[in-house]
């Protein structure tokens, strides 16, 4: 392992608060960013040559940009070249900024990804009961962060684990590219995401997260991976972007079961704009189905979905509690897609098997309005829950163009009602109820006043 005399002296230096004088101006480097100070990772004995595992030397740059919190925090910045790491946390006041031609690379030896707990709203591992793989990528606690730069790439090297749990080889579930827990004010931006083992860019239990301008991609025939996925946060904003994934290139969650009831953190206030979605085995836009906090208050507009699954899906099962609602989603150009809308209430995968079925979800007030979409060969399979329907959805100027192959029957329905107006192919009666109105529908515009019960 390098480790430079001069890491040494700056992280004792970091330590003992004499930092002055150190650290050179952010306006005497090349890149542009926000922080009055700036560090590049070759000062901590980082070595881009894309077989040097630099793990200690971003654990060691973070520690020692710690000391900047107090004075307007600092950029670390990653020139051009392939820096292999495993997980290294993030501290907060930081700009992680990847030049052009920057590549991190997640190691692909799994004791470089170190074990965690489970998310408390979960109770356990995505893939696996018990604890979990850390992300690459890690924030905790933390405030005032931006991962940017100019169009860097983010690379996972996923197809490891997804042979492992193709071979149910994990001994632990997979990790995601990069991951905030509990924090807020976190930019994202301009930087490409390649590869993640399981989720792209996963912020659990935050606020004030914006997303913009990023590609994401996985291998369209990976197992189970998601683009963004905030879960149990509030105030998130994603847009101007392109995910192409396996599996979920947005997906809305909040908690799993009895696990996510009791935590109770929902997810709301989601905005969604300008985004380029693919999902090869799922949804392009996903709602749960792990949602027992809640997911409301959310709006997607300016969508394009193609050569995906399904385009739009919203997700549960008896047993996870929580609700769906307040939901428009307005503007969505679908090409090429299997199954154009979905509602399911029969998500049957459970972390244990003592979730209580009682515990039913409320599906309610979601408006999908102004959609286009050509060589779509179902129009929409909309099955509630008996004893629980799912109410009050609205469907407007809707126009899907079916292939060639389509069944004669577009639209599948159960245990749902709501309205619709200027649908075609013709939706099913449900979605035609006489005492329903247009009055559930809501608007963009008059969203905010139409606090509707
Ligand atoms: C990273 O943060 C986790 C908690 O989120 C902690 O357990 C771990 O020790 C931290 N790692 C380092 C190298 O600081
Ligand atoms: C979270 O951060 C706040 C302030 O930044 C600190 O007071 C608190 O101890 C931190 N909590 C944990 C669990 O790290
Ligand atoms: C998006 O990011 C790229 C670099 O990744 C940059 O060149 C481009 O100007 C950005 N576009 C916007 C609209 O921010
Ligand atoms: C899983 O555990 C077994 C037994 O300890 C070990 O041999 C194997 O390398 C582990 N696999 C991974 C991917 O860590
Ligand atoms: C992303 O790139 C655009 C265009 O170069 C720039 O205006 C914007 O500030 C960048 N975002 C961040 C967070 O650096």
């Amino acid at each position: 392992m390098r480790a430079p005399r001069v890491v040494l002296a700056l992280v004792l230096a970091a330590a003992l608060g004499s930092v002055r004088g150190d650290v050179r101006r952010l306006r005497d480097q090349a890149p542009p960013g926000l922080r009055p100070h700036s560090v590049t990772i070759t000062e901590f004995g980082a070595v881009g040559d894309g077989n040097t595992l630099n793990t200690v030397a971003f654990q060691n740059a973070v520690f020692y940009v710690r000391s900047f919190a107090d004075k307007g925090g600092a950029q670390l910045y990653v020139p051009k070249g392939r820096w292999l790491t495993g997980s290294f946390n993030l501290t907060s006041h930081l700009t992680l900024y990847l030049e052009k031609g920057a590549v991190i690379i997640g190691a692909k030896d799994s004791s470089q990804w170190p074990i965690v707990e489970p998310l408390p709203s979960y109770g356990q591992g995505l893939d696996l009961p018990g604890p979990r793989h850390h992300s690459l990528i890690n924030g905790y606690n933390l405030t005032d962060v931006v991962i940017t730069g100019n169009n860097g790439v983010i690379d996972g090297q996923g197809s490891v684990w997804w042979d492992l749990l193709r071979s149910h080889e994990l001994n632990y579930s997979r990790p995601h590219l990069v991951e905030f827990l509990y924090s807020e004010e976190i930019v994202i931006s301009n930087l490409t995401f390649l590869n993640s083992p399981a989720w792209s860019i996963h912020p659990v239990y935050c606020s004030d997260v914006k997303v913009h301008n990023v590609t994401i991609q996985t291998s369209l025939d990976a197992p189970l991976t998601a683009g963004i996925v905030p879960d149990s946060c509030s105030k998130v904003c994603i847009e101007d972007s392109t995910i192409s994934v396996s599996h979920e290139a947005i997906s809305l969650k909040s908690g799993w079961d009895k696990y996510g009831i009791s935590f109770g953190r929902s997810t709301s206030d989601i905005h969604i704009s300008r985004v380029d979605l693919q999902s090869s085995s799922g949804a392009a836009l996903a709602f749960g189905s792990e949602m027992s906090g809640g997911i409301s208050d959310i709006h997607a507009n300016h969508l394009r979905i193609h050569d995906s699954y399904k385009g739009i899906s919203f997700k549960t099962s008896p047993g996870r509690g929580g609700y769906i609602k307040v939901v428009v989603i307005s503007d969505v150009q679908m090409d090429d897609v299997h199954v154009g809308i979905e509602f399911t209430g029969n998500c049957s995968t459970h972390p244990d098997d003592h979730f209580d079925p009682s515990e039913l979800p409320v599906i309610s007030q979601i408006t999908l309005q102004n959609m286009v979409g050509t060589n779509i060969s179902v129009a929409g399979v909309l099955s509630g829950i008996d004893s629980d329907p799912f109410t009050a959805i609205c469907l407007s100027n809707v126009n899907f163009s079916m292939s060639d192959s389509a069944p004669s029957s577009s639209w599948s329905c159960s245990n749902v009602s709501g309205y619709s107006k200027t649908v075609f192919p013709e939706p099913c009666t449900e979605l035609c109820d006489p005492s329903s109105s247009s009055s559930i529908c809501f608007s963009l515009s008059s969203y905010s006043a139409l606090a509707v019960a």
